[in-house]
């Protein structure tokens, strides 16, 4: 699989921007954020705290409930929430006044080279651009700094049903031998890549968690 590949969701962000600002009032329902939502965030809170990383960025936070539980549990020097929809961030900012929200796209976050020791990213990396996002991540790591990213792996029967047409005409989720050229070719080491552990079988809901090293 090459990886230079370049995914369709670029091109339709902004129609996919406009449906999360649609979204953002039904997406904090307790039983969805329970099954779908929690563990994920729970094996990067674990990661971050792992890593010790002081300085973070949550791309694509969307109503900011993993940022906020990272600037609530872990007490960072700074966590930056970011995320193209401007509905979602204005949850996002109910949430937490020790997040720094920033309405920005996950190819250009308008943050300083190496701002950052840890870029974290759940259930959003296949709306972004990836060969861009990697590299604007890339950008703004420290040398050996943390990349944790969850997605939905597609390749499943039930992950299929579970994603409906117009999500796959408006993302593009690669599959974790994809994710790992992506991340591997924009300069990054992989460190583990595994199914997230979840109170249901991984056949439901089979997120894949892939961490890795800025070299
Ligand atoms: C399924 S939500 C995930 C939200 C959050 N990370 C979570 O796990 O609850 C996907 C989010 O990605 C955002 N998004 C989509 N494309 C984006 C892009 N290119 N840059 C930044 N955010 C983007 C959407 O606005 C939406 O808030």
């Amino acid at each position: 699989m090459s990886a230079t590949y370049h995914a369709p969701a670029r091109a339709l962000n902004r129609l996919v921007t406009h449906g999360w600002n649609r979204a953002a009032q039904l997406y904090n329902f307790p039983i969805l954020q329970r099954l779908a939502y929690r563990p994920p965030q729970d094996e990067i809170i674990a990661q971050l705290r792992l890593a010790g990383a002081r300085r973070i960025a949550d791309i694509g936070c969307g109503t900011g409930i993993l940022a906020a539980r990272i600037a609530h549990e872990l007490r960072p020097e700074v966590v930056y929430g970011c995320d193209a929809s401007a509905g979602m961030l204005k949850q996002a900012k109910t949430r937490s006044d020790r997040v720094q929200w920033r309405n920005r796209q996950a190819e250009d976050l308008g943050l300083p080279d190496g701002a950052v020791q840890a870029v974290v990213s759940t259930h959003a990396f296949h709306f972004f651009d990836h060969a861009a996002a990697l590299a604007e991540f890339h950008r703004i790591l420290v040398p050996g700094g943390l990349l944790a990213i969850v997605i939905n792996n597609p390749r499943g029967r039930w992950a299929m049903a579970l994603q409906p047409p117009a999500v796959q005409g408006l993302a593009y989720f690669p599959s974790p031998d994809e994710i790992r050229s992506l991340v591997e070719a924009a300069g990054f080491t992989i460190t583990e890549q595994r199914p997230v552990r979840r109170p249901l079988p991984n056949s439901m809901v089979p997120d894949v968690l892939t961490v890795a090293r800025r070299a």
